[in-house]
């Protein structure tokens, strides 16, 4: 059973591929949407599907601002089809995440606008969330890259202390706003507050909170681009120097494994440990602690969640 899922899955990532030649050839009835082997972008620009690295590739930039040769990467395609116009619930409370009410269809995907986008691993997140909230009840909680807010306004709705959802700060307005629909009847359980946090910069923002005692960091989806790796695993380590107990939840969804392997390796060289981790395409939970995927929100085999904490212990 196992071994056909994972035959098919190849199939899809590497056979199709090589066969579809437009992307209006129609879906084989064993595969999930295939990736097609090229995407016309709305703004001109065309990403052909590169099988041995598991990533699209710009080969068109008929529109492309800067000129520069660019390897940009997109979602072959998205598993789950929730809506966020109040269809999706956590904790019995419908998330509105406001914008246009849904994910951004891959067609109309534009570099730079990741920050709206609500994918996979975010929503696989929430559920595990959701059936586990143990994870971030009484808990005081900071999301990084929250784009939407999802993770984060799920931790809220399951019970945090305190949560604040951070991003850079062209995304901090829809933040603001996917928080206020939200609201559940009776206010979030605790507050839940909205902040700029620049990976670049993570002591700005410590600095200002200093009475924020963050136990839980969510980063939900949010390195696909190998040139955030660094920067993503410099910013948990100058977080986790100040709180060394948190645990740090990524979920991360494979569109190039280089990517994955170089933020493994990152987050080893800032001396986190990985403490656990579910694995897409498993309904096996973590032994001894019970933590599995919602049974309904199992994403595939390129989707896991990893839980990291700091290595050394905080000086006495
Ligand atoms: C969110 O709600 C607060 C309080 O009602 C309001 O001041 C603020 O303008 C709202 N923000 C957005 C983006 O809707």
């Amino acid at each position: 059973m196992l071994a056909l899922a994972y035959w098919q899955i190849a199939f899809c990532w590497l056979v199709l591929p090589e066969l579809i030649m437009s992307d209006s050839v129609a879906a084989p009835a064993d595969c999930e949407a295939p990736p097609a082997r090229l995407r016309h972008m709305k703004d001109g620009r065309t990403f052909a599907f590169d099988a041995s690295a598991n990533a699209w590739r710009l080969v068109s930039e008929a529109a492309s601002e800067s000129g520069e040769p660019e390897v940009q990467l997109a979602l072959p395609w998205s598993q789950f089809h929730a809506a966020f116009d109040g269809d999706f619930k956590i904790a019995g409370t419908p998330l509105n995440l406001g914008g246009d009410g849904s994910r951004r269809h891959q067609d109309q995907q534009q570099h730079g606008d990741t920050g709206s986008s609500i994918w996979d691993g975010a929503i696989a997140l929430a559920k595990v969330l959701e059936s586990n909230p143990w994870l971030v009840q009484g808990r005081e909680v900071l999301e990084l890259g929250a784009g939407r807010g999802l993770a984060g306004l799920s931790a809220a709705l399951l019970g945090a202390k305190r949560t604040i959802l951070t991003d850079l700060p062209y995304c901090l307005e829809a933040l603001e706003e996917a928080s206020n629909l939200t609201r559940p009847g009776g206010g979030y359980p605790g507050p839940v507050e909205i902040a700029a946090l620049d990976w670049a910069n993570p002591t700005h923002f410590l600095d200002s909170r200093p009475d924020f005692h963050f136990e839980v960091i969510l980063a939900a989806d949010v390195v696909w681009l190998i040139e955030l790796v660094e920067l993503l695993a410099s910013a948990l380590r100058a977080l986790a120097v100040r709180r060394p107990a948190a645990e740090v939840l990524v979920v991360h969804q494979t569109r190039a494994s280089s990517v994955e392997v170089a933020f493994l390796q990152a987050m080893d060289d800032q001396r986190f440990e990985l403490v656990w981790e579910l694995r897409g395409g498993s309904a096996e939970p973590v032994p001894a602690l019970g933590v599995a995927w919602d049974k309904d929100f199992i994403p595939d085999s390129r989707i896991n969640l990893w839980c990291f904490r700091l290595r050394e212990a905080p000086d006495a």
